[in-house]
């Protein structure tokens, strides 16, 4: 197959190209575009057969359920059985936004969109292209557009490494805003709880609705996948000085360098000559980075890349989660 490339302007993108990619979306086939987190690769989801492509276009595994992204509240009604009422409240202060509810899906909702469950995941994006082409399309089931196991892309190049000659059409918005993924809280249950942590914090989601999102969990409810890079990931939990350094300076430093955000770990790095991939101190801008950077060293050769770490507090929680994971702390292995 052949895979069409499209140009669009993430901020005012150009009806005629939002309309070329809602008609291959109407006749079956799948368009990845950018939302504020990372692009999607999406289908109808209305269209089971379709939906189905995904899952072989990405070698996902088939009992790992989609999210419906919407462009409206009213394009929720017909998928869900109900929205409780703090639920509309979260969508009234997030959405558009990193935000996915959990709920009852409703018999439209195709069984291989909600992995052969009762519920559906649903959030609306905030980036004007996906918006205009859901307007367009209708809802779309869409999970990040990269190949099952490869880290989550923020940018149209990482699709295309991933999914060119799987997929009709790649809509290139640039950048993505916020790289870590949306929060998913199933709200189908009481209490609330975070299925995973995301790029809007439990913090947030606490002052909306206070006392209804359940205490977190000692392990992850959503199994995540660590990507499958050969590259051994290492988190530097240790000062500059002490036993990860020494390790590298110990002459274990072939193929190895550090992602840092703070001065004294950069000077670290510096100093043992290692090659640097430099990290933004905000954990909201690193989110964006993360990814990217994970591919870059990957292609670079990288064989361990010591990472620094960041408070797990706010917007660091998700991005550590996603850190993690790489480095394998999570030991329950699903492939997204
Ligand atoms: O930011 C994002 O969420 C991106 C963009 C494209 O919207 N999407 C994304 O999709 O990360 P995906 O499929 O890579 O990850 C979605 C996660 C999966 O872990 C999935 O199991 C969970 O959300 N999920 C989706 N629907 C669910 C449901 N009905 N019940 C429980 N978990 C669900
Ligand atoms: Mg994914």
């Amino acid at each position: 197959m052949r895979t069409r490339y499209c140009k669009v302007d993430p901020r005012c993108p150009d009806a005629a190209t939002v309309e070329c990619a809602a008609g291959y979306l109407r006749r079956g086939q799948l368009v990845a575009f950018p939302t504020e987190t990372v692009y999607g690769l999406g289908a109808l989801a209305t269209d089971e057969k379709a939906v189905k492509q995904i899952f072989v276009a990405k070698g996902r595994p088939p009992e790992k359920p989609l999210i419906v992204h919407v462009s409206s509240r009213e394009q929720v009604y017909p998928l869900v059985r109900e929205i409780p009422e703090e639920a509309a409240r979260l969508m009234e202060v997030f959405w558009p936004g990193p935000l996915t509810l959990v709920m009852e899906a409703s018999d439209a909702v195709p069984q291989v969109v909600r992995g052969y469950g009762s519920t559906v995941g649903v959030r609306m994006p905030a980036h004007p292209v996906a918006l205009a082409l859901i307007e367009r399309a209708g809802p779309l089931a869409a999970p990040s557009a990269n190949l099952s196991g490869r880290p989550s892309p923020t940018c149209a190049a990482h699709v295309r490494d991933d999914l060119e000659g799987r997929i009709a059409v790649i809509l290139d918005g640039g950048d993505t805003f916020t790289g870590v993924e949306s929060t998913v809280l199933d709200v189908s249950r009481r209490p609330f709880r975070i299925l995973r942590p995301g790029a809007i914090p439990r913090e947030q989601l606490e002052q909306v609705v206070p006392g209804s999102i359940e205490a977190a969990p000692s392990h992850a409810l959503v199994r995540q996948t660590r990507p499958s890079t050969a590259m051994k990931v290492i988190l530097l939990t240790d000062k500059p000085g002490d036993t990860s350094c020494a390790a590298v300076q110990a002459g274990e430093a072939r193929g190895v360098a550090m992602a840092v955000h703070s001065d004294t770990w950069l000077d670290w790095a510096n100093r043992l000559a290692v090659p640097v991939f430099r990290m933004d101190p905000d954990p909201v801008v690193a989110g964006v980075q993360w990814f990217g950077i994970l591919r870059e060293a990957e292609s670079r050769g990288i064989e361990t890349l010591l990472v620094e770490p960041y408070p797990e507090e706010g917007a660091g929680t998700a991005l550590m989660e996603r850190v993690r994971r790489c480095a394998g702390v999570d030991t329950d292995e699903v492939k997204a």
